[in-house]
């Protein structure tokens, strides 16, 4: 069986892989794919009654990024209603980071109510990479909000790219070196314009953030910026995708950028807002063109990776 990019993906058992919002972490030769398990009913929200209760961060293992094989919840939801991790709760976008010098795998979350007021990130660690993951904190880095986020890494610091300031404005926050906390120093880029899902990579010498607008689980069209530094403003671009519905980021969000080979690929969550554990994957090349003032292209392929990886 083959998955095809916008569907539903399945596992090397055929079962559904749920691992929406996710990343995909290289270490030792394994790949780690981890996500949201929405492997539940639609329930009625505070917002727009678009949300399925807290299950747990699923885990996936491959060699090879294609043949995924099921690790199970790194982290789950508690039945406990004083419990922070109570199933009403939504815990999104996880992302784990491996630390040189604890040695631990930290597993961030972006932590909410049904309302999405409380715009914290969770924190939790694990020694090994299919957990289960402790929940070490949940607080909001430098008392600024955090929704929508990535991590990245640049040349062996790692920083939590955020959406705050109400979605207003995405912050970068230089984290500490065990990872499970912020240094202080941050920095504010995109001021004002309301980017939310940011996908970040670095390629000749360069810094590129694909960020969606804020339009809730509804496609809207993709932007991207480019920076020569981390910290100084990064200047907004253009659209990079190309083809048949690229005003509506091919019916999906992107969500998490990283490297294999050389070559950058990009993840999108195609979510079916009214039966959200349906929702499916895709992963696309990123080409990067360079010397060129619009130089960023992402094309729809059928075959995840582009085929190329096959
Ligand atoms: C858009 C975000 O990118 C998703 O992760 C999720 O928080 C939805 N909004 C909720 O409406």
């Amino acid at each position: 069986m083959k998955n095809k990019n916008g569907d539903i993906w399945l596992d090397d058992q055929g079962k559904k892989i749920q691992a929406h919002g996710g990343m995909i972490l290289k270490h030792e030769n394994m790949y780690y794919w981890y996500g949201e398990n929405k492997e539940g009913p639609n329930v009625k929200s505070a917002t727009d009654g678009r949300k399925v209760d807290f299950i747990g961060i699923s885990c996936y293992s491959s060699s090879n990024l294609r043949d995924w094989h099921y690790e199970g919840l790194v982290l789950e939801a508690s039945n406990d209603p004083s419990n922070p991790l109570y199933r009403d709760k939504v815990v999104e976008r996880p992302k784990v980071v491996y630390s040189k010098w604890t040695k631990e795998f930290v597993l961030w979350f972006h932590y909410d109510h049904d309302d999405y007021w409380i715009a914290a990130s969770g924190v939790a660690t694990s020694k090994t990479p299919t957990g289960s993951f402790e929940l070490n904190k949940i607080f909001k880095p430098n008392r600024k909000d955090s929704r929508d986020f990535t991590i990245f890494e640049d040349e062996d610091k790692f920083y939590l790219v955020h959406s705050s300031d109400f979605n207003k404005t995405m912050y970068i926050s230089e984290l500490t070196d065990d990872l499970t906390d912020v240094t202080g120093l941050y920095t504010k880029i995109l001021v004002d314009q309301e980017r939310e899902a940011p996908a970040v990579f670095k390629k000749n010498g360069m810094y590129f953030m694909v960020t969606s607008g804020t339009t809730g689980w509804e496609p809207n069209a993709a932007l991207y910026s480019r920076s020569n530094h981390l910290f100084t403003p990064h200047k907004l671009i253009d659209n990079p995708c190309e083809g048949q519905d690229y005003r509506y980021t091919f019916h999906g969000q992107f969500n998490y950028a990283f490297e294999v080979k050389g070559n950058v690929y990009i993840m999108i969550d195609h979510w079916k807002p009214d039966n959200l554990r349906d929702s499916g994957y895709s992963i696309l090349p990123v080409e990067i063109i360079g010397k060129k003032k619009r130089d960023l292209r992402i094309k729809w392929t059928e075959e995840p990776f582009g085929g190329e990886l096959v």
